[in-house]
């Protein structure tokens, strides 16, 4: 399966579905909660939803509310070292055992997680 055949396979649901069980792990996160805004999770998980959305071949509203996704500068602003990347796809991996898709859609957007969650990476271990 290619990209952006996911959308079609998975559906509004399936990103609903994922995202949702990534989100509900934040609050409990000791690294990832606080750099999460507390008061606006909803909004966060629709951002990333859409992004995601987009990007597999659904409707592109992220690119149309937030502009180009620029995503390593997006997320400057947050202290991105090695654990915190790791305790990120430590979440999302759990949420993709919770939505539980097809093995081939899993083969597509895993790795995809994996390689942008590395390129998110913007501190050193130590400073
Ligand atoms: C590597 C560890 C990562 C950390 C610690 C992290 C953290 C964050 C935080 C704190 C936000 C702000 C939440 C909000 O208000 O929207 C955010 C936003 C976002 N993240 Fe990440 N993120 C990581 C990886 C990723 C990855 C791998 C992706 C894509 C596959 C991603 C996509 C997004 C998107 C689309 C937004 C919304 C940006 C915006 O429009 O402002 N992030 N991230």
């Amino acid at each position: 399966m290619t990209e952006v055949e996911i959308y079609t396979a998975i559906g509004e649901e399936g990103f609903e579905k994922l995202i949702r069980a990534f989100y509900d792990q934040v609050p409990g996160d000791p690294i990832l909660a606080p750099m999460y805004p507390a008061d606006d999770l909803v909004g966060a998980e629709q951002r990333l939803r859409d992004f995601l959305i987009g990007r597999f071949g659904g409707p592109m509203r992220y690119v149309e509310q937030r502009g180009h996704p620029r995503l390593r500068m997006r997320h400057a602003r947050f202290h991105v070292d090695l654990a915190a990347s790791q305790r990120w796809m430590e979440l999302m991996r759990r949420a993709l055992d919770q939505a539980a898709f097809p093995a081939e859609v899993r083969e597509v957007i895993e790795p995809y997680f994996e390689q942008t969650a590395v390129s998110m990476i913007n501190r050193a271990p130590i400073e």
